[in-house]
């Protein structure tokens, strides 16, 4: 294929590929956002959704790069899957056990992971809030909790409870984190906290399901701030006990989702776009 030079002078390659994996993967808004995002910045970006689940994601990836994929985000349930496809991976993706995003690199993959920081400039900078010493409860131990509970840590929370209904998950989890702030908690035990949190975390995938979402009322304080990872249909259940419980303040994870997304771009492209009028253009839609 050929390569054309654009006004600006630089070089668009476009054999060059980009796309998100996962499942279900038919109503994600990464194309879009990353549509929004080149537009910003004069960059043609060909990204499109390929659904593959556990048992394809291995043969789907190798047919992308083969079709000149040279960058992809991977979402649920795969990010644990995808770090094992990389050849090599940034401390941050090693250590929370979860790649967002891929890199071609020769011929293999690098693993990255941007969840983490995507996570930390939306609460910090949308939502105002700075977890420095804050105490946060974490329901969930799978690829997005994993990046999010490296962040946090990193961050200096006071102390960080992992919640999950897997009880190995949270072992690793925990184990993996290597924090004397984090501590562990079976969901179905989690009557047994009496704590007030100051945030918390939904980062499960149950809203994708038909379930309804419970905790204790009593974990919430005056202002803590609940947090789905998810948007739209699937942060509802976890957003309708917040609102049923009387907490405060209460967010899905569109912000998280568009910043995690300018991180991936900055990454493949060099140049990092502005996730706020990105977000804007998603809200108002
Ligand atoms: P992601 O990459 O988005 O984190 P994942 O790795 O598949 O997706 O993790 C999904 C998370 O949702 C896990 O913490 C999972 O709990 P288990 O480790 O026990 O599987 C959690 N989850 C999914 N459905 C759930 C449900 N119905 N009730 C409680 N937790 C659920």
């Amino acid at each position: 294929m050929p390569s054309f030079a654009n006004l600006f002078g630089r070089e668009l390659d476009l054999t060059h590929r980009y796309a998100v994996f996962g499942q279900p993967i038919a109503h994600s808004l990464s194309p879009r956002i990353h549509a929004l995002f080149g537009a910003q910045l004069g960059i043609a970006v060909d990204y499109r959704a390929i659904e593959a689940g556990r048992d394809d994601f291995a043969a789907a990836l190798a047919a992308f790069a083969r079709d000149g994929g040279v960058g992809a985000n991977v979402t649920l349930p795969l990010k644990q899957d995808a770090l094992a496809l990389c050849r090599a991976a940034s401390d941050r993706a090693r250590r929370s056990g979860s790649v967002n995003t891929l890199l071609r690199d020769g011929d293999g993959w690098r693993g990255d992971s941007t969840d983490g920081i995507g996570f930390l400039h939306d609460l910090r900078e949308r939502h105002g809030f700075d977890p420095r010493q804050r105490r946060v409860l974490l329901i969930g131990a799978g690829g997005a909790a994993r990046a999010v509970a490296a962040a946090l840590v990193d961050a200096g929370v006071h102390d960080l409870v992992v919640a999950n209904r897997t009880r190995e998950r949270i072992a690793d989890l925990v184990r993996r984190l290597a924090s004397d702030c984090v501590f562990g908690c079976e969901l179905d035990k989690i009557d047994q906290l009496h704590d007030r949190y100051d945030l918390i975390v939904n980062a499960t995938s149950l809203g994708h399901g038909d379930d309804a979402f419970e905790l204790p009322r009593r974990l919430l304080g005056r202002d803590t701030l609940c947090y789905d990872l998810s948007y739209d249909r699937a942060a509802r259940p976890f957003l309708d006990w917040a609102a049923a419980a009387g907490a405060s303040r209460a967010c899905d994870g569109l912000g998280m989702l568009v910043e995690q997304a300018a991180e991936s771009f900055s990454l493949w492209f060099g140049q990092r776009p502005d996730a706020r009028a990105v977000l804007a253009a998603l809200r108002a839609a």
